[in-house]
């Protein structure tokens, strides 16, 4: 499909875009208007290059992985003078053994999910926040299991911690935000089946993204922060 440019109804800059739920999105944005600079890890080519090919002046591909503060800093550097209306961040991973035990995972997959999950995405806010405009939105992609009210079943251990400490990451520098205009967000998005989400996961991206995106652009214009599920219902802290 080719698309030419007219007037885009808005700008996002997709942290992670380069498959799973971050390529969905980025993809159904476009089918809605939006202009798409979205971010992939490495120098490959990626869904999202495809993706590209079709909206010429809709796409643009930024090269980021979130754990490198090097490589925010040049993203920053090359983003100058930019405004976007959504700043999203979507990157994460989880631990390889999903079933292990806190205790029993390794050091080394603890800190690559904790720093991936919980410590990136804020560096990547804080870094890039000021593009977002004054009554724009900075989202990131949280999780059900992030919720600690909902805990009563376990499991997936470090996952959960990381999305336990996003979202109070995220609390925190909503309270040092003060009375600013902007829309602030963690979702979480379900159990869909992706890389990360696995096979068994009930439902299908192309099921799920179109109520993803439902909700977070209904949080437009919504000052203050919120944790949502894709129906755009309140999850318990
Ligand atoms: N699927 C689910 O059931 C589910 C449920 C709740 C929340 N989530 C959250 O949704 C988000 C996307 O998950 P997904 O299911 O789409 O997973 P996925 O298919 O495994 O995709 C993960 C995405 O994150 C990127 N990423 C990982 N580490 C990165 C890094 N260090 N720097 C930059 N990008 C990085 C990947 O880029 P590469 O291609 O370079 O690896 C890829 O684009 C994650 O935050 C996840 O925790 C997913």
């Amino acid at each position: 499909m080719s698309e030419s440019n007219t007037e885009a109804a808005g700008t996002i800059l997709l942290i992670g875009a380069s498959r799973g739920l971050g390529y969905a999105m980025a993809a159904e944005l476009l089918r809605r208007g939006w202009k798409v600079i979205g971010t992939v890890r490495g120098p490959q080519r990626t869904l999202l290059h495809e993706l590209a090919d079709g909206y010429p002046d809709r796409v643009e591909i930024e090269q980021l992985d979130v754990t490198e503060p090097d490589q925010i800093a040049a993203l920053r550097s090359r983003l100058a003078g930019r405004s976007f209306e959504i700043l999203f961040v979507n990157a994460g991973t989880a631990n390889t053994d999903q079933d292990e035990t806190i205790a029993e995972t390794s050091t080394e997959d603890f800190v690559r999910v904790m720093v991936t999950n919980a410590l990136s995405p804020m560096r990547v806010i804080e870094a890039l926040q000021d593009l977002v405009s004054p009554t724009g939105m900075i989202g990131v992609m949280s999780s059900g299991q992030g919720s600690i009210a909902n805990n009563t079943r376990g499991g997936h251990e470090v996952y959960r911690g990381s999305k336990a400490a996003l979202n109070q990451y995220m609390r925190c520098y909503a309270a040092r935000q003060g009375g600013q205009a902007r829309a602030l967000l963690l979702l979480a998005p379900g159990w869909i089946r992706t890389e990360l989400g696995g096979p068994n996961a009930p439902v299908a991206l192309e099921d799920a993204v179109p109520k993803v995106v439902d909700v977070l652009l209904a949080q437009q214009g919504q000052p203050g922060l919120r944790y949502v599920d894709r129906e755009g219902r309140t999850v318990p802290w």
